[in-house]
């Protein structure tokens, strides 16, 4: 049973699947590491995963993804038997988990019976936000009469993965009760360091490091616990993780003892207590406070959470992953997600982590620009799913078919041209919202040109037509592959064109030379004809006579079968709906938002009437097989003012990691994860979308369209170097 409080989702579930469901619901993580939401006892089959922000490997030919380090957080507890007390126990009696998401606390009460006594365990855990490499728990056992239990615990080297194994050359030092693993990624020999240091309050263990119960390499110790009736026996674990892929945080080196002498409950509390302060100072201008609508008050700052657990705030050059710290799916690949759904939050609250992620894409130029050049294109062409060096980690056979377990083509990584002009659109966000043009000078403008080049290097220009076009592509639903002339695509090259210009304008006001610099450094000096051309004779589709835009070129051909419809002809319910044989293929049934992503990113540009034409005909059409889809209805629902409309697509992107709701397959890979997209999404609807706030040359606007049970909604805006309290209420709005 799942339950939310004010800061806190708890949850009593024991079987496999609520154990992979609270593996990412109670997720923590400091931006630098994230650590599962299992218990302690878990180990690779129940998915425990300690995953470092930036580190990959790849293993043989399988796909390249994050590492799963050692679980520094080990605990084990046996009877004198050797049976193990887990959830799947025979003698479990009771169990509930929880998540205090204010804090990033995550607790859990479990009791066995084992030979007519009651053993229960609490503890508690949390990965500091005041120092990103360390992780403290507080193991407490205890029982209502006299029992000697066998209390295991350590460096579990078995941890499973997706596409592994990643590590090898372990090596261990330490002692029982502090020990230290090393090893060594295997395709890049990237060091990674392991540490756990215990302080109990009972007898140290045997001083042996050795082979865990449940085989597999373990370091640690055992401890023979003589339990009494009501007196608690309390173990303190302060484990400590790095790994030496880290561009920005240069190497950490565990300290030997970091209790520093101190008792390990002193110790917990202080390092809790940094930990908080830390929080505290996060939320000072992270939350956003929903009144009248407690669930969705809750599911938002939950979201909020889940977003703030992976901010990258210990790098300059970091950004986010399509399914944040929480797992090895999606290869730990940062998509266009970063960009559209999570910048803009960290932007208004927090603009260094926006500023990360700009770092992230000038550090992977390279990356973009070799893969321009695979493809016989010019410039910049960002991986699709993009890993530490831009390299694209996007398979030409992303989906496995269900029915022959053959892989299937995809042309996500090949056709996915959006995806530069996403890029240049978070570039010009933060411009927009900070006012910093110094990252222009730090790497930022050549990205751009290198983009604005490579959409010149794809546009097909039609004699007959007079215009320009980009053919054979695949917009934002990804179901119909190699389309032409995709509305959102053709409009964001559009706005790279535009970016550029406005960017070396500015450069020229401020009297800086860096735009002729960079133009002659890579030979752009020749293409600024060809790009005044096309810039102004490139094919953007617009509204037709009803006010509905064309997704692309011959959408309306295609069958006009109901979401529901198409539903019913698969044949396993797992079967991939988009490529060459997919349901959805042939038919006008989108996988998300697309059309509808490019009416919220320019509603300027089109009028009422054409955003509820679009609105109106594209939601019937959209299965919202992607959890970036709900979001961008709401938005637009919001801006047509509807927001009870809104407010389901609010609730639903919102809530998607408190359900556990989402896709869990993709054909036969798997999928499941957290979505920290879906959680920029709920910000957007409501600060954006309900709130309606936006922001045009340093102009704040608000224009509050509630939905009927919200009364007030309160937050803060940071905007070029101010800081704004915003609060907005049905009839009006307080700024200052
Ligand atoms: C969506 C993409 C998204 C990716 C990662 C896919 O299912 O179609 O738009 O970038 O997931 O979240």
């Amino acid at each position: 049973m799942r339950r939310l409080d004010e800061w806190r989702v708890t949850d009593t579930g024991t079987s496999q699947e609520d154990i992979l469901a609270n593996g990412n619901r109670m997720l923590m993580g400091n931006g630098y590491l994230g650590y599962r939401g299992t218990t302690e006892e878990a180990d690779g089959g129940d998915m425990s995963a300690t995953i470092v922000s930036g580190l990959y490997d790849r293993y043989g030919e399988l796909w390249r993804e994050p590492v799963n380090v050692p679980n520094a957080l080990s605990v084990r507890l046996f009877t004198l038997g050797g049976e193990a007390l887990t959830l799947g126990s025979r003698f479990l009696l009771s169990h509930e988990q929880g998540l205090d998401f204010r804090y990033g606390i995550v607790s859990r009460v479990t009791s066995w019976k084992v030979e007519g006594v009651t053993v229960t365990v609490r503890s508690e855990r949390f990965a500091s936000m005041a120092s990103v490499h360390s992780m403290l728990l507080r193991y407490a056992v205890e029982t209502d009469g006299p029992l000697t239990l066998v209390l295991e615990r350590g460096i579990d080297c078995a941890v499973r993965d997706l596409n592994g194994p990643h590590l090898g050359a372990f090596t261990h030092s330490g002692t029982a009760s502090a020990p230290l693993a090393e090893a060594r990624t295997l395709e890049l020999g990237i060091p990674v360091r392991v540490s756990s240091a215990a302080a109990a309050d009972f007898p140290d263990p045997a001083d042996t490091i050795r082979t865990s119960r449940r085989g597999g390499a373990f370091f640690g110790g055992e401890y023979v616990l003589q339990c009494r009736k009501g007196v608690p026996r309390i173990l303190t674990v302060h484990a400590q993780v790095s790994a030496g892929s880290d561009p920005d945080a240069g190497s950490f080196v565990p300290a030997a003892d970091p209790f520093g002498g101190a008792s390990g409950e002193y110790h917990f509390r202080e390092e809790l207590s940094r930990h908080k302060a830390a929080w505290d100072a996060i939320w000072a201008d992270g939350d956003v406070v929903v009144e009248g609508d407690d669930d969705a008050r809750r599911a938002l700052r939950y979201s909020l959470y889940q977003l703030q657990i992976i901010a990258p705030r210990h790098g300059g050059s970091l950004s986010i992953p399509a399914r944040g710290l929480s797992g090895q799916t999606y290869k730990g690949a940062v998509f266009w997600d970063t960009e559209m759904f999570m910048a803009p939050y960290f932007l208004a609250t927090d603009p260094a982590v926006a500023r990360s992620f700009v770092g992230y894409r000038v550090r992977t130029l390279e990356g973009a620009r070799r893969k321009a050049a695979e493809y016989g294109l010019r410039g910049a062409f960002y991986a699709w799913e993009s890993q530490e060096t831009g390299d694209d980690a996007c398979s030409d056979f992303n989906v496995t078919d269900v029915f022959t377990g053959r892989p299937q083509r995809t042309y996500f990584r090949d056709k996915q041209l959006h995806i530069s002009a996403d890029v240049v659109y978070g570039i010009r966000e933060y411009l927009s919202m900070t006012g910093d043009w110094s990252i222009l000078a730090d790497g930022a403008f050549e990205v751009i040109v290198e983009c604005a080049r490579f959409y010149l290097s794809c546009v097909w220009y039609s004699p007959v037509r007079e215009r320009y076009e980009i053919l054979d592509v695949i917009g934002p639903d990804e179901y119909h592959e190699r389309v032409n002339n995709n509305a959102f695509t053709n409009r964001m090259a559009l706005l790279v064109f535009r970016t550029l210009r406005e960017c070396e304008a500015e450069l020229a006001r401020q009297g800086s030379t860096l735009a002729p610099e960079v133009y002659a450094a890579t030979g752009f000096d020749s293409e600024l004809p060809l790009l005044a051309d096309v810039e102004s004779r490139l094919y953007v589709p617009a509204p037709g006579p009803d006010g509905v835009i064309e997704q692309f070129d011959g959408y309306f051909r295609l069958e006009d079968a109901s979401v529901e419809e198409v539903k019913s002809r698969l044949l396993d319910p797992k079967e991939y709906w988009g490529g060459g044989n997919g349901v959805a293929s042939n038919t006008r049934v989108i996988k998300q938002a697309d059309v509808v992503v490019l009416l919220n990113l320019f509603p300027r540009d089109y009028d009422d009437r054409v955003k509820r034409a679009n609105l109106d005909f594209y939601e019937r059409r959209t299965e919202h097989g992607s959890s970036l889809s709900a979001c961008m209805y709401s938005l637009l629902a919001c801006e047509v003012g509807d927001p009870q409309w809104a407010y389901p697509f609010f609730r639903k992107t919102a809530e998607i990691d408190l359900t556990g709701e989402s896709k869990q397959f993709a054909g036969l890979v798997y999928i499941g994860g957290t979505h920290p997209a879906a959680n920029g999404g709920a910000w957007l609807s409501a600060v954006r979308g309900f709130c309606g706030l936006s922001v045009s040359d340093g102009e704040i606007s608000l224009s509050p369209r509630l939905p009927e049970s919200w009364t007030k909604v309160s937050f803060t805006l940071r905007l070029r170097g101010r800081r704004h309290s915003i609060t907005v209420t049905k009839d009006g709005y307080t700024l200052c």
